[in-house]
């Protein structure tokens, strides 16, 4: 079974939005993968998404249950065969504690997008509601290309 960790930095609003959308997305497509998400930091350790990612994430249908942010783990490194970080900060982070020879699990997620020309998913911790609504746009583009890619 082929495995997909998202990372961003605090492990409350793009990755635990990037773990709902393309466990949807897989599971619409046939595909029964191990997906989970993770921050880079610890900030938010024990907490559940941001009530401002639910809210957004749910009217387009996305179940975010049982989702606890927590930090990244060597473990993790070994466990998941695609690393998939939402930013360039979460990226240069993610190379920083990889092993050497695991560092090649490690992408930006956006490069596999079908539509977006940016290659960030923007941090919407600090900004307005529009800002989920954009990385839900970006999140379920960079998935679809994802899918498309394992083909
Ligand atoms: P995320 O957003 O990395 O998409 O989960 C953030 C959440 C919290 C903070 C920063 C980004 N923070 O500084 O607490």
């Amino acid at each position: 079974m082929k495995s997909f960790l998202f990372v961003c930095l605090g492990n409350i609003c793009r990755s635990p939005t990037a773990e709902a959308v393309f466990k949807f997305q897989a599971k619409q497509a046939g595909y029964d993968f191990k997906v989970s998400s993770a921050g880079t930091g610890a900030w938010h350790e024990g907490e559940p998404p941001d009530e401002r990612s639910i809210k957004a994430g749910m009217k387009r249908g996305y179940d975010f249950q049982g989702q606890i942010s927590r930090k990244i783990s060597q473990k993790d490194f070994l466990e998941y065969d695609y690393i998939l970080a939402m930013d360039k900060s979460n990226y240069q982070d993610l190379i920083m504690m990889c092993p050497e020879y695991l560092v090649p699990k490690i992408s930006l997620f956006l490069n596999f997008s079908t539509g977006s020309r940016l290659d960030e998913v923007p941090d919407p911790y600090y900004g307005g509601k529009d800002g989920f609504n954009d990385v839900l746009d970006l999140i379920e583009q960079a998935s679809e290309g994802l899918i498309l890619s394992l083909n």
